[in-house]
C-alpha cells in the first residue's frame, strides 16, 4: 500500500509511505537518529556496504540525515516492523538513469524475509512512480544474504567490478545486478494458474 503525501520527484528525499504485509517504510528524521547509530554500529553491516562507517555513531547519522535532505541524491526510507526501526533501504540517483538499490538491517533481524520485503517494496515504488527503465545493485561477492535478495526480485547478474568499501579501508568484488522495467512487469504480473485433476 502506498500513502502519497506529496508528489515524489526524483532526488528527492521522498515523504511517501510504503507498507508492506510486516514492514512500514518512510522518510528517516533527526528523531531517528539514536535507533539508526544503534542499528548500524556493526562491522557486519559497514563492511557489506559501500560507505557506512564503522564505528557509527549518532554524529554519523545527524550527517546522514542533514546530507540526504541537501544533496537531494537519494530516496531513503527507515524501515520499521511494529514501529520499531529495523533498518534503512534507499535508491541513489547519483547516475540519474541508473538508479543503485541499497540496503541494510540490524544484525538481530536478519534471516526472517524482512531484506527481501523491503527491497521488493522500494523496488515498486521506483518502478511505478519513476520513468526509468532499469536498477542496478550489487553484493560483495562473500555476501550470498544479499545475492539472494537480488535474485529473489528478479535481478540478473551482469558482473563483477571492484568497489571501494569504507570500512574495509579497501576495495572488494562486487556481484553486479541489474533489473530491467521489462523483467519487472513479467514477475508482477505472472499470475498462479490454478490447477485441476482431470
Ligand atoms: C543482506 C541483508 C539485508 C539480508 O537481510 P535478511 O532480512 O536477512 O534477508 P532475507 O531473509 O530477506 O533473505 C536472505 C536470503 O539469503 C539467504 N541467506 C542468508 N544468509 C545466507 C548465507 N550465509 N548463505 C546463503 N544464503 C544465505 C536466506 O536464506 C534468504 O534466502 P531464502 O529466502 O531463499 O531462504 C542483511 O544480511 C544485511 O543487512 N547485511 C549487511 C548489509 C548488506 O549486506 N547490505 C546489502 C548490500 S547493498
Amino acid at each position: 500500500m502506498l500513502q502519497d503525501f506529496s508528489t515524489p520527484t526524483r532526488r528527492e528525499t521522498s515523504t511517501v509511505v510504503l507498507e508492506t504485509e510486516r514492514l512500514s517504510l518512510r522518510k528517516p528524521t533527526l528523531a531517528d537518529v539514536k535507533a539508526i547509530a544503534r542499528l548500524a554500529n556493526d562491522r557486519r553491516i559497514a563492511e557489506n556496504t559501500r560507505r557506512l562507517p564503522h564505528p557509527y555513531r549518532q554524529d554519523d547519522a545527524v550527517r546522514f540525515i542533514k546530507d540526504m535532505a541537501k544533496a537531494r541524491a537519494e530516496t531513503v526510507f527507515l524501515i520499521e516492523e511494529h514501529h520499531t526501526p529495523i533498518g534503512m533501504v534507499g535508491i541513489d540517483w547519483r547516475q540519474p538513469d541508473s538508479p543503485e538499490l541499497g540496503y541494510w538491517l540490524g544484525v538481530e533481524y536478519w534471516g526472517r524475509g524482512f531484506g527481501t520485503e523491503a527491497a521488493r517494496a522500494v523496488i515498486d515504488y521506483a518502478f511505478e512512480e519513476f520513468d526509468i527503465e532499469h536498477m542496478i545493485s550489487g553484493a560483495r561477492v562473500v555476501n550470498p544474504a544479499s545475492r539472494n535478495i537480488l535474485e529473489k526480485c528478479g535481478f540478473q547478474w551482469t558482473g563483477v567490478e571492484l568497489h571501494r568499501f569504507d570500512a574495509l579501508g579497501s576495495s572488494s568484488p562486487v556481484d553486479c545486478f541489474r533489473l530491467t522495467r521489462g523483467v519487472w512487469a513479467s514477475l508482477k504480473s505472472w499470475g498462479h494458474a490454478n490447477r485441476r485433476d482431470a
